[in-house]
């Protein structure tokens, strides 16, 4: 039996568990009530690990949005020099909230399907004077690549030591290891439907003592997005807003079985649903986006090809109960994405794979049945040290 009707394969919302649905499906509680707070903390204990802090990590009742807003006017005042490094759509609009409330932005752009390097981070900071953020993106979901944030970080911290370094881990926190204070972040935002197996609503902040320190002079505009207001309210167990309490159950049972599986398992499994995904589209002739050096482990994107009619073919997808993701931004109707984190296993990834070798041989692709899921299947079995050696047919590709 399908756990789930149709194998959601776009990169948030993810689909949910049963037990997930069902916690969110429980009675309300007084939001200013003991277990209420009870909830708050189990949360934000849960959390930590995968965030890698042992700071304050502040719930907002948001999409993920809203906490990149949150991030950029709680530090920022108007005219605040601000470096963003961008590597597709949501870097970009990460820089453009910064825009809107008056930080004086200098873009370092990277080609799409590129990671940022720390050379040339590094060059843009000693061009510039007096830079008060860097904007990171974790994981850039329009193109599947993931940033070497920890390297970028590092170098953040060597030519501008005094700059915020505030971080879009939206798309790929909780599903690959993440270490917020080793690695000297001010301020980690992700949102609850992505890794987290939840709904969408609910947004978290991770913040990191220069950042609570940088608040008492920022001066961008703020009131419903006041983190001091919400570090606050979470000291007695609340939040300053009327939350999704909803959305805070759920989150909270996703996390109970992530703990459950261990953060290793989670980034284990994550890894082979990634593996199979690249190895299956790359059998069936699909050309990917990413470097491969820098390809993200919850979202992979293909070239749609000259001679595929995207519509027959995703027609045709959409027909066997497969709903892929399109392209964003300059991407738009050239590649395709599917989304493989959250409540995903290895055999849904593999029936995905599946799904489209049929829609390749409907559309008259010449491609062999079977092979694209045998590459899939071997490339997972690789990617969990399982011994393939022993599978016929030899070793992944
Ligand atoms: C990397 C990244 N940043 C920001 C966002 C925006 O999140 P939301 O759509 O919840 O506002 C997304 C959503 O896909 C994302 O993947």
């Amino acid at each position: 039996m399908p756990r789930f009707e149709q194998n959601l394969r776009i990169p948030g919302p993810t689909a949910l568990p049963p037990s997930v649905m069902a916690a969110g499906g429980r009675q309300m509680i007084n939001h200013r009530g003991p277990e209420f707070a009870a909830l708050l903390e189990r949360i934000v204990r849960r959390m930590r690990p995968f965030f890698g802090t042992t700071g304050d990590i502040v719930l907002l009742t948001a999409a993920g949005t809203g906490a990149l807003e949150a991030a950029v006017v709680n530090v920022l005042s108007p005219g605040d020099r601000v470096l963003a490094v961008t590597v597709g759509a949501f870097g970009e609009r990460f820089a453009k909230v910064a825009e809107v409330y008056g930080a004086d932005v200098r873009r370092l752009a990277f080609a799409w399907g590129t990671a940022a390097t720390p050379d040339a981070v590094r060059a843009a900071l000693l061009e510039e004077s007096a830079v008060r953020a860097v904007l990171l993106t974790h994981n850039e979901t329009s193109t599947g690549v993931t940033n070497p944030v920890a390297e970028l970080a590092a170098t953040v911290r060597e030519i501008a030591p005094d700059a915020l370094i505030l971080v879009d881990a939206i798309s790929a926190l909780g599903a690959v290891p993440f270490e917020m204070d080793a690695w000297g972040l001010d301020l980690v935002v992700t949102g609850s439907q992505k890794a987290w197996m939840s709904a969408p609503g609910m947004a978290f902040a991770a913040v990191a003592e220069r950042a609570w320190a940088a608040m008492e002079s920022a001066r961008m505009p703020r009131f419903y997005f006041d983190l001091r207001r919400a570090r606050e309210s979470a000291a007695t167990g609340q939040t300053p807003w009327t939350p999704a309490v909803a959305v805070m159950y759920q989150a909270d049972e996703g996390l109970r079985l992530m703990e459950e599986e261990t953060p290793a398992g989670v980034f284990a499994r994550h890894a082979a649903c990634a593996a199979a995904t690249r190895a299956g589209l790359r059998a069936l002739g699909f050309e990917l986006l990413a470097d491969p050096a820098h390809a993200s482990q919850t979202v992979t994107a293909a070239w749609v090809p000259d001679d595929v009619d995207w519509k027959a073919f995703n027609g045709e997808a959409k027909r066997r109960g497969l709903v892929l993701a399109g392209g964003q931004g300059e991407l738009k109707g050239r590649i395709f994405r599917v989304g493989h984190l959250g409540s995903v296993e290895v055999e849904e990834i593999l029936g995905a794979i599946a799904v489209l070798e049929e829609a390749a041989l409907r559309t008259g692709r010449a491609v062999t049945p079977g092979a694209a899921v045998a590459a899939a299947q071997r490339a997972a079995l690789a990617e969990l040290g399982a011994p393939v050696a022993a599978v016929a047919g030899g070793t992944p590709a």
